[in-house]
């Protein structure tokens, strides 16, 4: 089978962070700082990426803001010929490291919110953070870079999209993504807090329609479709192994991620074999690339090379079993899995957070 280069490396440079949000996409089995690359193994990973084809890397964590040598990381990534976005929740984003990280190359920025509401915000994050955010939207949009603001949706804050998107118009944001919870990891443990109504899913869908129309050439309006309400599975990643890969703070290397939590994996590491080997040969890349791993009814499904018969590490959480039909599937042998949450009573707001890294 031939394999077509990744044009994108998710670099989880840290899983440290200031926030506590319940439905991080963090590995429920967060790497310890100690167990971090350093400057000059991220510089190798950049240039072995650049060669293997990749175009972009998204700088992420965890908080990337907490690696004091973030700049030099944004640099090794820059002279590799990426092009380089930082993800970050805007906690510890100062005038200074601001102009560090423009002078480094940085070339866009995205930046998270919880809730338009400070308070809920900060109950959502689990930690004080909003009045950095805000400062920290005022020196992205002063620094000209592009400016994505990012809001992962729930229930908790899916009935204020009206006032989310004017947050990001107020904060000059040139996109606003609205990407719903995907539920595997910290915020499958969560579920009953985060799993929105159908009802509100509807109305917020209505928001979105309307707010385009308004707001035509003047901001990007991204919506991640709920892939439980719609009842449709999403092609996770872009596909197993298609497009992306991401490099956890510790060297692991995996096709997204959350794969850490399948076992049998046995993901690879940039410590010890080189990337182009990882993308091309491994076991893990392999794993679930193409169709011929699917079951039915994805083998004979129109759908499959859409929706790539959705999202492992989602059967993997519902199932256990990684092979298996996502359960958001309508068609899915497993959906009731998905549709009894959905069409069931909802009860409570109250979440764990999640925990810090060890
Ligand atoms: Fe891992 Fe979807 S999050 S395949």
């Amino acid at each position: 089978m031939t394999v077509d280069p990744p044009w994108a490396l998710l670099a989880e440079l840290t899983h440290g962070c200031p926030l506590r949000c319940g439905y991080c996409s963090n590995p429920v089995e967060l790497t310890g700082r100690s167990r971090e690359l350093g400057a000059d193994q991220w510089s190798d990973v950049f240039r072995q990426a650049a060669a293997l084809g990749v175009v972009q890397t998204h700088l992420s964590g965890g908080e990337p803001l907490l690696r004091r040598d973030l700049p030099r990381i944004v640099a090794a990534a820059d002279t590799a010929g990426l092009y380089t976005q930082l993800v970050t929740s805007g906690v510890g984003l100062g005038d200074r490291r601001m102009a560090e990280l423009v002078e480094a190359g940085l070339r866009s920025v995205q930046l998270s919110v919880q809730h338009a509401d400070p308070t809920a915000s900060e109950r959502i994050a689990g930690a004080r953070s909003f009045a950095a955010k805000e400062r920290a939207a005022r020196l992205i949009s002063a620094s000209g870079l592009p400016f994505g603001l990012n809001i992962v949706l729930h229930r908790a804050n899916l009935d204020a999209l009206d006032e989310l998107i004017d947050l990001g118009l107020a904060w000059g944001a040139d996109r606003i993504e609205l990407a719903h919870t995907q539920f595997h990891g910290w915020a499958l443990r969560n579920r009953a807090a985060l799993l929105p109504t159908r009802e509100q899913v509807e109305r917020a869908r209505g928001v979105v329609v309307r707010r385009r129309e308004l707001l035509d050439g003047v901001v990007e309006l991204v919506w991640v479709a709920p892939d439980w309400v719609e009842a449709t599975a999403k092609p996770c990643m872009g596909g197993w192994g298609a497009v992306s890969l991401t490099v956890a703070p510790d060297g692991t290397v995996l096709p997204c991620p959350a794969a850490a939590a399948l076992p049998g994996l046995d993901p690879p590491n940039v410590r010890v074999r080189e990337l182009a080997w990882i993308w091309r040969e491994s076991k893990a890349f392999n794993a679930y690339r193409g169709e011929s791993w699917m079951p039915e009814p994805c083998r004979g499904c129109a759908l499959r090379s859409v929706d790539h018969g959705g999202c492992r590490c989602q059967a993997h959480a519902l199932t256990g079993d990684a092979a298996r039909t996502d359960p958001a599937c309508r068609h899915a042998p497993d959906h009731h899995l998905v549709r009894d949450p959905v069409h069931g009573p909802r009860t409570g707001l109250a979440y764990a957070h999640r925990e810090g890294a060890p």
